[in-house]
């Protein structure tokens, strides 16, 4: 009788196309109410020497089973293998498939040309924080208490968190305090990054970009800073004769401070640039002022040195034709895809910046 049952259950076992079915067949013969099962329970009832034979008998059956499922469950997965390479084939002739390539920013791109101008000139990049406190933004720099850019209506404030006045950066000069504060002279460093102001209009965006720039040495003077800003100016502009004009002007943390212009033309509503007779403010700049040196803990009467900064979005657009600030920060794939730069194209002195 036995011998019936394991021809009925291994033929069940060959037959079941796939895991599905044989798992069927698996509980029908071993699962709990499985026919292979319900005999094994009625072994109780038996004699013991009945028992012990027809246990032996039972239990090879059991085993036969099992094995013959494991068995035909290793077929059903080759062939299972087998199905799909064969369905699946990869055809590593066919041609790639054309796939969107992403664009850099005009900011971005702009600042990699001005880091790689820089460097040419010896200056590495320092960071600092986006969220500052007031000493490093306003006190060291030798910002006086009533100053309006301590004003709430520029400057974006955190909510109150103790001893410490905090809020978001409104230039980047406080990464030249955070710099002589951390390394000794002499210093060479430039500081791209973002900067905030209470301020939004056609030429203003609440979030913006600055590149700043600072040289300590022991005889560092202003004729340095206008060869270092004027070769800089020629280079980032493309111009080789591009005029610059140094005015003075005033801010807290330089002395004397001065302020430049590039030449350019207006005429007929374009603006060309180049030895034109008519004048564009792009940055600020001066002689860093003793205040600030001490309160870095820099000794005034040994170093001296210059600093400048400017707003680079001003300087991106005047130089890719950009007409709208607000438009930099909408995200507009269209936008980017048209005033962006391909992703290998990265500017170096020694390859032109831009192609
Ligand atoms: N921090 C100034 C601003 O945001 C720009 C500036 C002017 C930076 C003169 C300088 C500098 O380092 O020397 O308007």
């Amino acid at each position: 009788m036995l011998d019936a049952l394991k021809d009925e259950l291994l033929s069940q076992v060959n037959a079941a196309g796939d895991l599905a079915a044989l798992e069927e067949v698996r509980v029908t013969a071993l699962g709990k109410k499985g026919r292979i099962t319900g005999f094994m329970k009625e072994l109780g009832g038996l004699s013991p020497d009945e028992r012990r034979e027809r246990g032996q008998q039972l239990n090879a059956l059991k085993d036969e089973i099992a094995a013959a499922i494991d068995g035909r469950k290793a077929d059903l997965a080759r062939a299972h293998l087998e199905a799909r390479l064969q369905a699946e084939r990869i055809d590593v002739t066919l041609p790639v498939r054309p796939e969107t390539e992403g664009r850099i920013h005009p900011i971005s791109q702009t600042i990699d040309e001005m880091v790689a101008i820089f460097a040419e000139m010896g200056f590495s990049v320092a960071e600092g924080p986006d969220v500052e406190d007031d000493f490093h933004n306003f006190t060291a720099l030798n910002f006086p208490p009533g100053h309006p850019a301590r004003d709430m209506h520029d400057t974006f404030y955190l909510p109150d968190a103790g001893e410490k006045k905090m809020l978001l950066r409104t230039h980047t000069s406080p990464v030249q305090v955070r710099t002589m504060l951390n390394k000794k002279p002499p210093i060479r460093i430039i500081a791209p990054g973002r900067t905030y102001r209470s301020d939004y209009d056609m030429t203003h965006t609440p979030m913006f970009h600055q590149i700043e720039g600072l040289v300590i040495d022991e005889a560092t003077h202003m004729g340095h800073l206008k060869g270092c800003l004027i070769e800089f100016c020629r280079a980032f502009f493309d111009v080789d004769d591009l005029p610059l004009r140094f005015r003075p002007s005033f801010f807290p943390f330089t002395e004397p401070s001065a302020e430049v212009d590039i030449g350019c033309s207006r005429k007929g509503g374009e603006l060309k640039l180049g030895n034109y007779g008519d004048w564009l403010e792009i940055l600020g700049c001066g002689m860093v002022h003793p205040n600030v040196l001490e309160a870095c803990g820099i000794d005034s009467t040994r170093y001296q040195g210059f600093a400048f900064g400017m707003g680079i979005e001003r300087v991106a657009m005047l130089k890719y034709g950009i007409p709208d600030l607000r438009t930099f920060f909408e995200a507009d794939l269209r936008w980017l895809k048209h005033y962006g730069f391909v992703p290998l194209d990265v500017p170096s002195m020694a390859q032109g910046l831009t192609r």
